[in-house]
C-alpha cells in the first residue's frame, strides 16, 4: 500500500492566458490531496473518495452514477472526478508497464473540488505517483507532472495548460510559459483565500474564453495584456529577497497587478457575482490586491493581506462560505508515511 500527496495551488497571475502560451505564476499551497493505492490481482479498480463528493462514498468501475442514490452531489462533478481517476490509473499502468494492474484507491483531500485551487491536478499527480510506486516504479516529479498533464488534457478535451499539474508536482512558486516550465524564488506571500462554496466548469470556461478570443480582436488583446501583467509580476518577484519577509512596497506592487489581472479576467467573462463580491470585500479591507484564482465561474478568490483584515471582511461577506490563510507549500508530490 502506498500513499502519496500533492498540493493544491493559487494563481498569483496568469490563468486562462496560459492556455494560449502566455506566462503564468501558480503557487502551491498547503492544502493537499492524498491518494492511497493498493494493487489488486483481478485487474479491477475500486475507488473510495471523500474528494469527489465532499461526503465519503465508494464506487467500482462499471457503476452508473445514476444508480447510486447515496452519492448526493451533481452528477457532472462525480463524473469529472472519476474521469481524472480513470486517466491517472491509465498513466500509472502505462508508466509501470502493467496494463492489467488493478487497484484499490482511496482519495482524501482538503482541496474543494472545482473551486480554482487545483483539486483535480493534485488528485491526478498524487494518484499517478501512488499508483506507480505501488507497482514498484519511482518516477521523477517532472515525469509525474508530464503524465498528469496528459491525464488532465484528456479529461478536459484538449483544453489544459501544463501549469496546474507542473505546480502540484514540483511545489513552491512556478512559472510556466509554453514549453518553459521552472520553479522560481518567491518570498512567503500572505495569501488569504475566500471560497463561495461553489465550483466552475473549467472546460466550459476555457471554451468561453476561446470563443471570445476568436470573435473579438480586443479579447485576444486582453489575453495578451494578462501576459503583460505576468511579465511585469515576474520582474517584481525577481527584485524580491526570497528568504526574507516581503517588503510592503513589493506586496503593494504585486497586489496592484493582481487587481489588474482580475479586471482582465472579468472582461473575459470568467468572474461571477460572488467572486467579485469577495474581491471587493478584500480590497475594501485594505488587502494589497485580490483576484479570482483558477478557471473562475465560482469557487475561490485569493488576496494578499498581512493584517488579518481580509479574513474578517470575508467572514461578513454574503456568499463567502469559508476563508483561510494559505501558506506556500515547498513540497510538491511526496510519499506519505
Ligand atoms: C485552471 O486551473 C487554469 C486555466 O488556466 C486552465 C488551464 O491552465 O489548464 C483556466
Amino acid at each position: 500500500m502506498t500513499t502519496c500527496s500533492a498540493p493544491g495551488k493559487v494563481y498569483l497571475f496568469g490563468e486562462h492566458a496560459v492556455v494560449y502560451g502566455e506566462p503564468a505564476i501558480p503557487c502551491a499551497i498547503e492544502r493537499r490531496a492524498r491518494v492511497t493505492a493498493e494493487p489488486r490481482n483481478d485487474g479491477r479498480v475500486r475507488v473510495e473518495a471523500n474528494d469527489l463528493s465532499l461526503d465519503g462514498f465508494t464506487v467500482s468501475w462499471g457503476d452508473s452514477v445514476e444508480d447510486r442514490p447515496d452519492i448526493d452531489v451533481p452528477t457532472q462533478l462525480v463524473e469529472a472526478g472519476m474521469g481524472y481517476v480513470d486517466e491517472a490509473v491509465g498513466q500509472a499502468r502505462d508508466a509501470a508497464d502493467a496494463p492489467d494492474a488493478g487497484f484499490d484507491i482511496t482519495i482524501e483531500s482538503d482541496i474543494p473540488l472545482g473551486a480554482g485551487l487545483g483539486s483535480s491536478a493534485a488528485v491526478v499527480v498524487a494518484g499517478i505517483d501512488a499508483g506507480t510506486r505501488s507497482l514498484g516504479v519511482e518516477l521523477p516529479p517532472g515525469e509525474v507532472a508530464d503524465r498528469a498533464y496528459r491525464a488532465e488534457y484528456a479529461v478536459q478535451d484538449g483544453q489544459a495548460s501544463r501549469a496546474d499539474t507542473f505546480c502540484s508536482a514540483m511545489g513552491g512558486a512556478v512559472r510556466v510559459e509554453g514549453e518553459d516550465r521552472r520553479t522560481i524564488d518567491a518570498p512567503e506571500l500572505p495569501f488569504v483565500v475566500g471560497y463561495d462554496g461553489g465550483a466552475g466548469d473549467t472546460g466550459e470556461l476555457v471554451s468561453g474564453v476561446r470563443a471570445l478570443r476568436e470573435e473579438y480582436g480586443f479579447a485576444a488583446d486582453t489575453v495578451t495584456a494578462i501576459g503583460d501583467v505576468v511579465r511585469r509580476g515576474t520582474e517584481v518577484l525577481r527584485g524580491a529577497d526570497p528568504s526574507g519577509e516581503p517588503a510592503p512596497d513589493l506586496l503593494a506592487e504585486l497586489g496592484r497587478l493582481m487587481d489588474f489581472d482580475h479586471g482582465l479576467l472579468s472582461a473575459l467573462g470568467v468572474s461571477s457575482r460572488s467572486l467579485d463580491a469577495m474581491v471587493w470585500a478584500a480590497r475594501e479591507a485594505d488587502a494589497y490586491g485580490a483576484k479570482l484564482t483558477g478557471a473562475g465561474g465560482g469557487g475561490c478568490i485569493v488576496a494578499l493581506d498581512d493584517t488579518g483584515g481580509t479574513e474578517t471582511a470575508l467572514d461578513y461577506t454574503p456568499g463567502c462560505e469559508a476563508t483561510f490563510r494559505a501558506e506556500l507549500a515547498a513540497d510538491g508530490v511526496r510519499v506519505e508515511e
